[in-house]
């Protein structure tokens, strides 16, 4: 008889990536003490200088090409065969996907797709063979192309159904991130009181809550801890 399965609703965050080589944003040199955000993270630094903006998503997309998902993605997609698992990333990499998790929402857009700058909704893919983006690249609808990541001071349209997916789930699980930037930090406001919430981050995160258990290691290991707890 099929049972239904418990629904595992996971928010990752750049910590998640980083033992597969991607840097994380605000750990001693992260990507935030070699670059300004603003001239790289928002529409008014790609208005000014979208060349530069452009160079730091193809380096960006090249560091992904050669990572590769590391044991904590993996385990995430193994949890699937016990677990309803629904991934809310604020991680642009591909590599939750390439690990085999099969529901997966991305709250700052995606680095392998690119968007029109005359509609930042609709996105398509980046040919693998054809990794970097120019000025003169143009969209379907004839507008110079851009990544499709979400800056600072854009909309997140994506956090809408992410909302739903949290205040849905039966256990939740944070990963990897500093919860530092908005709304994508207020979603563990929406678990409901009495579902457990397992944190796994090497170090200490502040989360105004008295219900998060904390795990205090790296992704992999964490999630490989989480596993047993779950078993
Ligand atoms: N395993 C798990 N967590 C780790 C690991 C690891 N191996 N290494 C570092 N971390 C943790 C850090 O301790 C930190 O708490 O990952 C977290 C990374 O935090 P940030 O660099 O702030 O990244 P994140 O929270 O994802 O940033 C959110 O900020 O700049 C924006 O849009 C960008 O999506 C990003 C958002």
């Amino acid at each position: 008889m099929e049972t239904t399965k418990k629904r595992l609703v996971v928010l990752t965050g750049a910590g998640m990536s980083a033992e597969s080589g991607i840097s994380t944003f605000r750990d001693s040199n992260g990507l935030w003490e070699n670059y300004r955000v603003e001239d790289v993270a928002t529409p008014e630094g790609f208005a000014r200088n979208p060349e530069m903006v452009l160079d730091f998503y193809n380096q960006r997309r090249r560091e992904l090409q050669h990572a590769q998902p590391n044991a904590g993605h993996i385990g995430l997609a193994e949890l699937e065969a016990k677990y309803d698992v629904r991934i809310i990333t604020q991680n642009v990499d591909n590599l939750h996907e390439r690990a085999g998790s099969t529901h997966v929402i991305h709250l700052h857009g995606e680095l392998m797709k690119y968007c029109s700058v005359a509609n930042l909704e609709k996105a398509y893919d980046i040919d693998p063979a054809h990794l970097d983006m120019h000025l003169g690249d143009l969209a379907p609808d004839g507008k110079q192309q851009r990544p499709f990541i979400v800056w600072f001071g854009e909309a997140v349209p994506m956090i809408e159904p992410a909302i739903r997916e949290v205040e849905a789930c039966d256990i939740f699980v944070i990963i990897g991130t500093s919860l530092n930037v908005y709304p994508a930090a207020g979603l563990l406001n929406y678990v409901r009181r009495g579902q457990p919430i397992y944190l796994i981050d090497p170090k200490e995160v502040q989360t105004y809550r008295g219900d998060v258990e904390q795990l205090m290691c790296g992704a992999s290991e964490g999630v490989r801890r989480l596993k047993e707890i779950l078993a």
